[in-house]
């Protein structure tokens, strides 16, 4: 599915301030392609994904189309429907639901509308992929930061979406770990979906197909060369 952003402002608003953290984001992201997105704290990428998947509504004038939906004219409740069928949202702070095992928490969010049995094979499946089924029947507050990222990842990754929302997603993990969590996004990306990727990882930055940077609020594309001159890779 194509991502078509225009005008994408985001404020939030409390009783003592009004804070601007995404100023007229304008983008396009085409069927297939894997998008990298870089930028300092605090300068809007989470508020982002948040707004462009639908979980944060944006403000008034935003657009937001994928595929054929205009996000930004749908109520809540058809977001939350269209992100379930379409969406694989990693959350930087993972989400998980701390009453539930590791497993649990990889099917829940399909448990209402699928076979549980269907269901319990395929969480496996992805569990033993990202080397975490020793811990599926763990609660996420006895897992570590990357096993709990990796339950993450399997969540995600269970209903097969068009695309795949990743809000630095390997940031706690190994690097063997990180490298197999890449390889299973580019088998995904191979397969048409698209993948866009907050991360400060320029490891991660060699698997994409373009980059972004946002600076406070404002989203603008960079090339990988001006990248490597202005911030050398390590190593
Ligand atoms: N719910 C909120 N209410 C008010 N301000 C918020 C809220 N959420 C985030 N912010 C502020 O908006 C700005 C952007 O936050 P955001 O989480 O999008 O940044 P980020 O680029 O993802 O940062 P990081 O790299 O640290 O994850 C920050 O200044 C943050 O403090
Ligand atoms: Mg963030």
């Amino acid at each position: 599915m194509d991502i078509n952003v225009m005008n994408l402002s985001k404020t939030y608003e409390s009783n003592v301030e009004q804070k601007k953290v995404l100023d007229q984001v304008t983008f396009k992201v085409n069927k297939g392609e894997w998008v990298n997105i870089i930028g300092r704290s605090g300068s809007g990428k989470t508020t982002l994904l948040k707004c462009l998947s639908g979980i944060m509504s944006a403000d008034r004038g935003s657009i937001i189309n994928i595929g054929d939906l205009p996000i930004h004219s749908k109520s809540e409740e058809d977001r939350r429907e269209f992100r379930r069928q379409h969406i694989g949202y990693i959350y930087q702070d993972y989400q998980l639901f701390p009453a539930y095992t590791a497993k649990q928490n990889v099917m829940l969010p399909e448990l209402p509308y699928q076979n549980e049995s269907i269901l319990l094979k395929r969480a496996e499946e992805l569990m033993e992929q990202l080397n975490i089924e020793h811990r599926q029947d763990a609660l996420p507050n006895q897992l570590s930061g990357g096993e709990q990222q990796r339950v993450a990842i399997a969540r995600a990754l269970l209903n097969n979406p068009d695309i795949f929302v990743c809000d630095e997603p390997t940031g706690n993990l190994d690097r063997s770990t990180r490298d197999e969590v890449l390889q299973i996004l580019k088998q995904l990306q191979e397969e048409g979906r698209t993948i866009l990727f907050v991360t400060h990882d320029y490891d991660v930055i060699e698997y994409g197909d373009r980059i972004f940077e946002m600076d406070d609020g404002r989203l603008e594309e960079v090339s990988q060369k001006t990248l490597i001159i202005e911030k050398p890779i390590k190593n």
